[in-house]
């Protein structure tokens, strides 16, 4: 059966779940499963190249070198970036952590430790009291609490986007964004609704009174075309493990001459030029952000699935989940006693789709998915806001890749509509 991403280069998805079942893997928005092109290449790197990067003269550390940075190409090819806009993380969580952290040492007076930047105004990045900091009540937390802490560190407000009866950024709330923001900071796609973000508004709302705009993509990167520079974002987050490729790694996008004006947040190795007893200057972006060792096998295991991705093409990709996606969401919307927590139709939204089941707890649901050998998400999934939003405090969430099949999701709804008779719920 057609995937845009064929089965066969995915070694996990031959093997059966729970019961002897064949795996129905429908959980790629928490972790998606790794093609042979990533597994090879990090197998390679670390059979052949492993070498401390950036720090040797011997052969390995400089195939090493090579690999690493070539793959830190690959992914900013991929998101519409250039190479030195791309620092590497452990992932989006930290990838956020680091710009509020960032931003916080630049509160606390440290943006001097680096030269200033033609053009860019430091006050930009200065938070104190009266100054305002924009989130959304559909964040997962990682977009959320780092956020929360800065304004507690800076004397900062936090104030927020809210939702419609959908779940999407309602946008007549927008006229919280005024004055006295200084960062808007947004997901370009739910991890409980799926519902894609006015992003273009929400940017020019911020840019419009200066503030900075911080993108969450880990949601979006993997499952559409996403062009950085085009959505005029400010600084973007995004993750290995949810775009085919290994845990530990991730990235944090910055414009240039942003990252080039803001200090470090963490210090140590192959961050900086010069050190003496007294003082230390810093390395221009992306070093200056990369403190220590970094996860290198997994960097060029992102990059393998940045080329991966690229050579089936996002197009693609977002077409073929689109119909998936329809087939997905009105099938559960379909249900009797089970209702969809964000939009109930396939427009504008993605294959990430989590619901209620009146009657039956979320560990039950996913328990009895499991047994047929169906993997989805339950819980908060790490966003207790959206689902208070919805008035609930957990949900069961199915969410696709690009090598589910419609059988896949067939199945799955088969089995979903068993779930309250065998419980014994009755209408
Ligand atoms: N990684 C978390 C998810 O599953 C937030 O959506």
């Amino acid at each position: 059966m057609f995937t845009p991403a064929p089965r066969a280069d995915f070694p996990i998805l031959g093997r059966t779940g729970r019961g002897g079942y064949p795996l129905v893997y429908l959980d790629s928005g928490a972790t998606s499963q790794q093609p042979f092109a990533v597994i090879d290449a990090v197998r390679e790197a670390v059979e052949d190249h492993n070498g401390a990067v950036k720090r040797g003269s011997h052969l390995l550390a400089e195939e090493a070198t090579i690999a690493f940075e070539s793959a830190r190409e690959d992914v900013a090819r991929f998101v519409g970036a250039a190479a030195d806009e791309i620092v590497w993380t452990s992932g989006s969580t930290q990838s956020l952590n680091l710009i509020a952290y960032v931003l916080s040492n630049v509160s606390l007076g440290r943006g001097e430790s680096v030269p200033p930047v033609p053009g860019v105004d430091m006050d930009r990045f200065r938070l104190g009291p009266g100054d305002v900091v924009v989130t959304t009540r559909a964040e997962h937390h990682a977009n959320l609490i780092p956020w929360q802490e800065l304004c507690l560190r800076t004397g900062a407000t936090l104030r927020w986007l809210d939702l419609d009866r959908e779940g999407r950024i309602d946008l007549s709330t927008l006229d919280v964004i005024d004055e006295h923001t200084k960062v808007v900071a947004f997901t370009h796609v739910s991890n409980v609704s799926g519902a894609i973000s006015p992003v273009s508004e929400i940017v020019s709302a911020a840019h419009a009174v200066g503030a900075l705009a911080v993108l969450d993509a880990c949601q979006s990167v993997p499952h559409m075309p996403v062009d950085f520079h085009a959505l005029d974002v400010d600084f973007a987050a995004f993750s290995g493990h949810k775009m085919l490729a290994p845990t530990g790694i991730g990235a944090l996008y910055g414009k240039r001459d942003l990252l080039r004006a803001l200090p470090p947040y963490q210090f140590g190795g192959s961050m900086i030029e010069l050190v003496t007893m007294e003082k230390t200057t810093y390395a221009d972006p992306p070093a200056r952000f990369e403190a220590g060792t970094m996860p290198v096998a997994q960097a060029i295991g992102m990059g393998a699935a940045a080329r991966y991705l690229q050579a089936i093409g996002m197009d693609t990709i977002a077409a073929y989940e689109a119909n998936l996606t329809k087939i997905l969401v009105n099938g559960v919307a379909e249900i009797p006693g089970v209702h969809v927590l964000g939009p109930a139709h396939e427009a504008n939204r993605t294959g990430t789709v989590a619901f209620s089941v009146d009657g039956v707890h979320p560990h039950d649901v996913g328990q009895y998915l499991d047994s047929k050998g169906i993997a989805v998400r339950v819980g908060h999934h790490c966003a207790q806001p959206i689902h208070r939003h919805f008035g609930v405090f957990a949900s069961t969430r199915a969410s696709l890749g690009p090598y589910n099949t419609e059988d896949e999701v067939r199945f799955f709804i088969d089995t979903l509509r068993e779930v309250r008779p065998y419980f014994g719920v009755e209408d």
